[in-house]
């Protein structure tokens, strides 16, 4: 979901001359200025390491609910798999800005365990790279067709979507937009942030600055 909105932002915005998606699924979309390399296997880049040099910034939008999974396999395909990538994109583009998509509640020191690994995983990319940003929404109203994954995270979104613009008011430390994480994304990886670590208030007032193009 969150991939889907950050493609649609990155196909928009005329400052941005070419898209490269790395992933199992094919995007939904075609544009002139996207490609696409499918890929399986995350762990090992070693296939398609050749493309992957010259690059500005990566949106780290793959993630796993930790619902239902153990936690060394919840383990696996969040800190492991993220810093996997991340090691073999710092070594071939150390200047890129890497932004992640963690979730409100992360954090190192957490008694939950998904709060803790996703913290973990964000203290190890904040060290890796100079311009690593850290994403941390709550609630994201998908918006423009955006669909998640997990079938039941669209269910929550069916029953909430209405109460949306009214939830934002009342609440807005808690709910955003995909919309808004996608443009909020792009700003730093463009532009920085006033933060490395955002929360959802950050992410929502980052979007909302004009594009310095
Ligand atoms: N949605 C929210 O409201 C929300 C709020 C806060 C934080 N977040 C966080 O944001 C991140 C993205 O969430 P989302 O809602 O966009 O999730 P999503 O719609 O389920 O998308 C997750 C993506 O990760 C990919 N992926 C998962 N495991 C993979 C693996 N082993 N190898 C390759 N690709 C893999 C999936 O690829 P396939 O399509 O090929 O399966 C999918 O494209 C997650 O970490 C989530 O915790 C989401």
């Amino acid at each position: 979901m969150v991939g889907q909105a950050v493609l649609r932002e990155c196909l928009l915005d005329p400052a941005i001359t070419s898209v490269l998606t790395l992933c199992r699924t094919a995007p939904p979309t075609s544009h002139p200025k996207l490609r696409h390399i499918p890929h399986a296997d995350l762990f090992d880049l070693t296939a398609v390491e050749a493309q992957l040099t010259n690059l500005d910034a990566c949106f780290f939008c793959v993630g796993v609910t930790s619902v239902g999974m153990k936690d060394n396999e919840y383990r696996h395909l969040t800190y492991d798999l993220t810093l996997s990538v991340a090691r073999t994109l710092q070594r071939l583009n150390p200047a890129m800005a890497f932004i992640y998509i963690s979730g409100q509640g992360t954090d190192p020191k957490s008694s939950l365990h998904w709060a803790r690994v996703k913290g973990e995983t964000e203290s190890a990319l904040l060290e890796l790279f100079p311009r690593a940003y850290m994403f941390r929404p709550g609630y994201i109203q998908p918006m423009h067709g955006v669909r998640a994954k997990i079938a039941w995270y669209n269910a929550v979104y069916a029953v909430l979507g209405p109460l949306y613009p009214l939830l934002k008011r009342v609440v807005p430390s808690m709910f955003t937009s995909s919309e808004a994480v996608a443009r909020a994304m792009l700003r730093a990886a463009q532009h920085g942030a006033p933060k490395r670590v955002l929360e959802t208030p950050d992410i929502n007032a980052l979007a909302s600055t004009p594009a310095l193009n």
